[in-house]
């Protein structure tokens, strides 16, 4: 785990990881105030489209009260705090990044919802699962990082029950890459497994589950993409000042990579929501 954990800082998304903590002293926050998932929602999600995408798979899903959910890969915790403050799900958000992970704890305990979401670090892969069970595991934007798929699967298997729900927006190869792409996507978006999309949603049928719904997002995530980095440059002064100047070049050069990439044609997006046979 701690290989992992170390090699994906690679990803630019996640160096300077403090820039939450300037968000926060921008809105004004001193270090005990509590806070309010809305109010921090616009930089505590690192998924495309922010609580609007969580709340779509919240419908898709139907997510309630009642509802046990896994979050493999939760970063800041945006997306299970988004989930326990709008449903009274219990959830359980998994993150391979010590630092990610204790940020997240910290936040959530700000915002008054610990006693919804337990945050854990590990690697999905090794972690000491014992007994536990879900009725659903969400993931935004991780899976593509964890390079043994099957694995992943047969695992997420063991901890649903039949008819329990898998839902992911996840990367894909699009068209082939060359090994120039490949080699920059795995070190700037630390991409550990990019099938194509017949094999992306083959690999859940062999792992026995049913697919309820496979949307292509590729078009739909270029625009949002080119949009983020356009914003994202025009705001440069502001950036500056509340972060610094390493952090601004850090996102941007990351923003622009990932766009470049959809641009090609070649970096694909899927939204896929599967059911345990
Ligand atoms: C792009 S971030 C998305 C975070 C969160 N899902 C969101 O949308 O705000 C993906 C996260 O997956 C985590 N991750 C990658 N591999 C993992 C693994 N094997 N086990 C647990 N988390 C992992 C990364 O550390 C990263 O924080």
């Amino acid at each position: 785990m701690l290989d992992h954990a170390r090699e994906i800082k690679s990803m630019k998304l996640y160096t300077h990881i403090d820039r939450v903590h300037n968000e926060l002293a921008e809105l004004g926050k001193t270090p005990s105030d509590l806070l309010k998932t809305e109010e921090i929602s616009h930089f505590d999600q690192l998924h495309y489209h922010g609580t609007g995408a969580v709340d779509e798979a919240i419908k898709m899903i139907g997510l309630d009260q009642q509802s046990r959910v896994l979050e493999i890969g939760s970063g800041f915790g945006g997306p299970a705090r988004h989930i326990a403050a709008h449903t009274g799900a219990r959830v359980t958000a998994l993150e391979l990044q010590p630092d990610q992970n204790t940020l997240a704890s910290e936040l959530t305990q700000r915002c008054g919802l610990s006693n919804l979401v337990d945050h854990a670090c590990g690697d999905f892969l090794c972690h000491p699962w014992g007994d536990a069970e879900f009725d659903c595991i969400v993931s935004w934007l991780a899976i593509f990082h964890i390079s043994d798929r099957q694995k992943l699967l047969q695992i997420s298997s063991g901890l649903l029950p039949t008819n329990g729900l898998f839902f992911t927006e996840d990367m894909y190869c699009r068209q082939q890459m060359s090994d120039v792409e490949a080699e920059e996507l795995e070190k700037g978006m630390y991409t550990g497994y990019m099938p194509d999309l017949d094999t992306y949603v083959d690999d859940f049928l062999q792992a026995g589950f049913e697919i309820l719904r496979c949307d292509e997002m590729s078009d739909n995530w270029t625009d949002f993409t080119t949009d983020r980095l356009n914003d994202y440059r025009s705001n440069r002064e502001r950036h500056v000042r509340v972060h610094d100047e390493s952090t601004f070049l850090a996102m941007e050069d990351f923003y622009d990579l990932v766009n470049r990439h959809f641009r090609s044609g070649k970096l694909g997006g899927v939204r896929l929501l599967a059911r345990k046979l």
